[in-house]
């Protein structure tokens, strides 16, 4: 069975967030399975860990984007390294951009990548088992395949979309409509909703079947999903909730590199403590306190509007008697606000930017995780928590109920119910009376070392699902 992967992100080719370490993990846990191949394809960007790779280009040609002729290469990384085969598909001048997004012209540039590899699979026949898109930047895919005459040689190829995070939908004016690929007028509703071309609600009106990361979040999707929900309803009989697993070859604590300090579960005590002391003294935290962590964008989908406010009330409530470190950047208040404690609270330390490296050492060093997530479809980092030993904190909502239970059920963490900072500072308070009982701390992190987070058992559902 042969499976195209179709993508804006995959680690470690570009990340901005967890969609990237699901593309490139998923693809390489199913080729694991007999008989699968799946491959990756994605945008060729400017800035990539994999440019010193080498690529052989497999195709050359030109689409029209309104227009626009724009040549489009796609390019074949040689090495077996990742697991996967991996494909990019370069068009100079609309994919060829320093990161993923935040562009103003977004619009065109996912139509394009959509028409790009389509156009490159069509033209070079190559009709795969099925095409698995993922979030809305590749939601037209199961529409255009079906409805537009360029693509005929796709059409009938099975789809399955995955919505990693439904806040996004791509919506865009009628007017774009002369930028996509020409397509039968008669089924433009299949790409409409409330008077706007919407990817997402394409996806899941055309798709053969579609999952969310959680099963949490399915059911969260069905009561209120963004003026989407009617639409989840009515087509709910072709939605599945499939959690993500984490790549335990990438995340394993024995030998990740980005460590300075690496442990099993027999040393994790002590190998933790000595990396805390480490990070501590880097950030000017004092490394006898418990150490509490947030990664993350700084979203509100995230919580992230709460955390200046948990890190000045948490330390003066406890009398100066924990550490906050965040990691992070997105919403410019809450980074100036997070500057300004940084200088006021020694206490406090804010690293802005994106740092592959550091959030390893974070995972690692902290004792408890934060998550005070509004929407977490699924969530990474509370598994990585888990992994490297350090209790997630966690709002329970969507995947962050599904994989964390609290500690009063024999549970891996602490849960709390309301997205405010009181809520999340009575979790904090647990937390701390949690680390003065060093035992079931101990015990705590034992556990949680050991739980199966893999992909296996979650690739295999995919699978099963294509074969459906
Ligand atoms: P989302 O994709 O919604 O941001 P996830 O929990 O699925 O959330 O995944 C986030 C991923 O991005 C994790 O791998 C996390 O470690 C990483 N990450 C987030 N912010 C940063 C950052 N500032 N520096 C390094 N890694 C980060
Ligand atoms: C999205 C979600 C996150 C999920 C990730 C990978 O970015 O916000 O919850 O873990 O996709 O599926």
């Amino acid at each position: 069975m042969i499976i195209y992967h179709l993508s804006t992100e995959c680690y470690p080719v570009a990340k901005v967030g967890g969609l990237a370490d699901v593309v490139g993990a998923l693809p390489k846990y199913q080729n694991k399975i007999k008989d699968i191949d799946a491959k990756v394809v994605m945008p060729w960007y400017n800035k990539s860990f994999v440019y010193d790779h080498e690529f052989d280009i497999v195709f050359d040609g030109y689409i029209h984007q309104g227009g626009n002729m724009l040549q489009v290469q796609v390019l074949k990384e040689k090495s077996d390294v990742l697991g996967f085969e991996l494909y990019m598909v370069k068009i100079p001048g609309l994919l060829d951009r320093d990161n993923p997004y935040g562009y103003q012209d977004e619009n065109f540039q996912f139509i394009g990548f959509q028409h790009g590899v389509l156009h490159w699979l069509s033209a070079m026949n190559i009709r795969p088992d099925v095409l698995h898109c993922h979030d809305y930047h590749t939601g037209l895919v199961p529409f255009m395949i079906e409805y537009c005459p360029e693509f005929s040689p796709l059409k009938g190829v099975k789809t399955i979309a995955t919505i990693h995070n439904g806040e996004y939908q791509g919506m865009m004016s009628w007017e774009m409509a002369r930028y996509l690929p020409s397509f039968d007028q008669y089924k433009w509703g299949l790409m409409d909703w409330n008077g706007l071309i919407n990817p997402l609600a394409s996806m899941i009106k055309c798709a053969n079947a579609f999952t969310t990361v959680s099963q949490g979040y399915l059911e969260e999707l069905y009561i209120s999903f963004r003026g989407l929900e009617s639409l989840i309803r009515d087509e709910f009989g072709k939605a599945y909730g499939i959690i993500n697993g984490i790549d335990t070859e990438v995340w394993n604590p024995e030998t990740d590199p980005m460590l300075d300090f690496n442990f099993n579960i027999k040393n994790a005590v002590e190998q933790k403590k000595k990396g805390k002391e480490k990070l501590c003294r880097e950030y000017g935290l004092k490394p006898e306190l418990p150490l509490f962590a947030f990664i993350g964008r700084f979203a509100t989908e995230k919580g992230a509007d709460l955390i200046p406010d948990i890190v000045w009330k948490s330390i003066k409530q406890s009398y100066g008697a924990l550490n906050i470190m965040v990691l992070g950047s997105g919403n410019s208040y809450i980074e100036n606000k997070l500057k300004e404690y940084d200088y006021t609270y020694t206490n406090f330390a804010l690293d802005l930017g994106y740092k592959e490296h550091l959030s390893h050492k974070i995972y690692a060093s902290a004792d408890f995780l934060l998550m005070p997530s509004r929407v977490e479809p699924c969530g990474l980092n509370q598994m990585y928590s888990m992994r490297y030993g350090t209790v997630p904190i966690v709002r329970y909502t969507g995947g962050l109920r599904d994989t964390v239970t609290d500690i009063s059920t024999g549970g891996a963490g602490i849960n709390f119910t309301y997205p405010g900072v009181d809520d999340v500072i009575h979790a904090m308070n647990r937390a701390l009376m949690l680390y003065n009982q060093k035992d079931v701390m101990e015990n705590l992190i034992d556990a949680n070392m050991n739980f199966d987070f893999s992909w296996e058992k979650s690739a295999e559902k995919y699978i099963a699902l294509y074969k459906n």
